[in-house]
Parts: C-alpha cells; sequence; structure tokens
C-alpha cells in the first residue's frame, strides 16, 4: 500500500479544512484551505473537491468550520447559522448522495448537543471521524471486490473513482488497487470522461503515479474495444444508487453498461452504504445539469461556434438490469436488487 497514493484529499487541519485542488491537476498539484463554509461550498461547486464521498465528507467539514468559527453564545442562535450554513451546501450539487448524508450526520450531531462548547467539540470530532471512516471503509469495499479481478485482466472504469473522489483510498480504483495489492497484474483501460475529463485529468494522474498499468482513451473508444475483447470487466463508482437499484454515476456510464451487456462483460458498480438512498427510488433523483461552457471549451478553449444550443448532464442512470453485482464495504449486492439493497444495506 505505501507505494499507493496516500495523500488525503481532504483533511482537518487544526480549525482549517486543507483540499487538493482538483481544478489545477494534473499540472499542478497545489492544495487550498478554507476556514468559511460559503468556501467549502463553492470548492464543491467548482469541483475544486468532486466525487461524491469526498464532497460528502467536504460538506461535513463546513459544517465543522461554520460551528467552530461562529460566535454565537447561545446554542439557538449556533444552531440558526448550522441551519443555514447548511442550506447552503445542500444546495451545491444534487445528484451525489453522499452530500445529504454528510449534511445530515453533521446536523444530527449538533442538535443533540447542550451547549455551544458541547456543539463545537462534537462537530469537530463528527467531521474527523467521518474523515477516517471513509478510507477505512473504502478499504474494505477494496478488498471485498477484489477477487472479481482475475490476474491480467483490463478493467475498463469512468470518471475517477479513485482515491481523489473519495478522501484516500477510492471505490472502483479501491478494488483495483486491492487486486494489485493482492499481487494480481491488472491494467486499466480510461475514457477521458468529457466534458470535465475527470478520466484524463485524475483517473490517469492517479494511475500513473501508483505505476498500475493504464491506458487512456477516448470516450469514444470504449464500445469499439469491448468489441475487440479488450475488456474484462467494468468497474465504476456511484453517486447514488436508489432502493430500486438504479446506479447514477457520471455521464457516459449508462452506455458503458449497455455495451458490456452486448458484449457479455461483468458490469460492476462500487460504492459505499453512504452512497445507498434507501429512501427514494430511481425517479425521485435530480440529475445534475451542469453550464454549457464545460461542453463548448476544452480547458477553457473554445471548440463549437457561439450561439449553439448544448445539454450537459453529469450524471445518467443504470438500470438494474444491467449490472452484475454491486460491490460495497458490505459484500457483493446480487439481483434482486429491489430486496437485496434495502436488506443488506439497511
Ligand atoms: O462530477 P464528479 O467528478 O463529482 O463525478 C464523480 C463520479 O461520477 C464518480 O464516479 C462518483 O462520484 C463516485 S466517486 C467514488
Amino acid at each position: 500500500m505505501d507505494n499507493f497514493f496516500t495523500l488525503r484529499t481532504v483533511t482537518w487541519d487544526n480549525g482549517t479544512v486543507r483540499m487538493i485542488d482538483q481544478t489545477a491537476l494534473p499540472n499542478k498539484f497545489r492544495y487550498v484551505r478554507y476556514t468559511r463554509s460559503d468556501q467549502v461550498a463553492a470548492a464543491i461547486t467548482t469541483m475544486v473537491v468532486r466525487g461524491a464521498p469526498a464532497i460528502g465528507v467536504a460538506a461535513g467539514m463546513g459544517l465543522a468550520l461554520a460551528a467552530v468559527h461562529s460566535k454565537a453564545r447561545a446554542l439557538p442562535d449556533l444552531l440558526r447559522e448550522m441551519e443555514s450554513a447548511a442550506a447552503l451546501l445542500r444546495g451545491t450539487r444534487p445528484t451525489a448522495v453522499n452530500l445529504f448524508w454528510g449534511v445530515d450526520r453533521m446536523m444530527k450531531k449538533a442538535n443533540s448537543a447542550t451547549s455551544v462548547q458541547e456543539a463545537k467539540e462534537a462537530l469537530v470530532a463528527e467531521a474527523r471521524a467521518m474523515e477516517d471512516e471513509d478510507v477505512e471503509v473504502n478499504r474494505r469495499l477494496g478488498r471485498s471486490g477484489a477477487d472479481l479481478i482475475h490476474d491480467g485482466d483490463t478493467v475498463l472504469t469512468q470518471c475517477n473513482a479513485g482515491a481523489l473522489a473519495t478522501v484516500g483510498y477510492g471505490t472502483a480504483l479501491g478494488v483495483v488497487r486491492a487486486a494489485v495489492e493482492q499481487g494480481k497484474l491488472v491494467k486499466v483501460l480510461v475514457p477521458e470522461t468529457r466534458p470535465a475529463l475527470q478520466g484524463a485529468r485524475l483517473t490517469a494522474f492517479e494511475l500513473v503515479r501508483d505505476k498500475i498499468a493504464c491506458t487512456l482513451i477516448s470516450d469514444t473508444a470504449v464500445g469499439h474495444m469491448m468489441s475487440l475483447g479488450r475488456v474484462d470487466c467494468v468497474i465504476v463508482g456511484a453517486d447514488r444508487i436508489t432502493r430500486d437499484g438504479f446506479v447514477f454515476n457520471k455521464i457516459g456510464t449508462y452506455q458503458e453498461a449497455v455495451l458490456a451487456k452486448r458484449h457479455q462483460v461483468p458490469f460492476y458498480p462500487a460504492a459505499p452504504r453512504s452512497t445507498f438512498d434507501l429512501a427514494r427510488s430511481h425517479q425521485q433523483v435530480t440529475i445534475e445539469e451542469r453550464g454549457a461552457s464545460e461542453v463548448v471549451q476544452i480547458r477553457g478553449r473554445r471548440i463549437a461556434p457561439r450561439g449553439v444550443p448544448v445539454a450537459n448532464p453529469a450524471f445518467d442512470m443504470t438500470p438494474p438490469e444491467l449490472v452484475t453485482s454491486m460491490i460495497t464495504e458490505r459484500g457483493l449486492v446480487n439481483a434482486p436488487f429491489e430486496e437485496n439493497i434495502p436488506r443488506l444495506m439497511s
């Protein structure tokens, strides 16, 4: 493990939150440091921090910042400030359920405190616990999926579901890491993941740094690679898995799942408990629509004519019939998902 990227994407550091600035990667590796919850909210919206588990922990830390830097002297005043910070954080990105999980977990702590001092201490402790748990949970998840990868396999992924999408170990790439730790030779096929290029910029960065064999491909090459038999399995992350087994993940995941079915390649979403939304079915999820500039430009350079209408859905939805098994820290979840998700993930 020591050979792998062990830096923390998001960390609590002495009354501040420190993050790796993912908008600068891979050209620059730099940290940013925040002391206010509105700064954390802006970091989530602009994708300084991104990836469902990482934004869940970041949102939790945003609330810890709101608490520790508050000048409120009475508990009801502190709680009012916390509510308004929570509302701002909840409004940053709609699809990843981990964001709401992180905010709700912190607000539950705040609401059970009996004094301002107690609330401040409890919220910092909770944020730090969320940070450490994320790494531990993803290591367990990685171990639970590693046997699905065989020596010599090529794994197709999508977006970045690695250390950078979590606090430290990764979900889909955590499974790859665990298989490599078992001594297997594993190669990862990395689609660039337009429009924000998390595959080209972040997944390729992590894998090159970790010395895990990888090949970067354009998103449009996925079907061709499958038809040539160059993909042994697909492992992707998830932003939300609903109780009826629908997997919401980065745009492009659904077409990978359809192609995987066509070519009899197993398709595995990998996600921790905090990504499962047992309260909702797929019809109740909002898919984030992001700005046109991500599509008409590549890294700030315009590639499409002015005035062209643009659609930019950031996520898509894969139905359960295209899923082989889901990899979680509690083990594999298999069909029928509508029965097994509530049973195993409650
Ligand atoms: O828009 P992003 O970069 O936040 O999207 C990230 C993904 O789609 C990941 O696959 C998902 O959050 C799982 S990360 C472990």
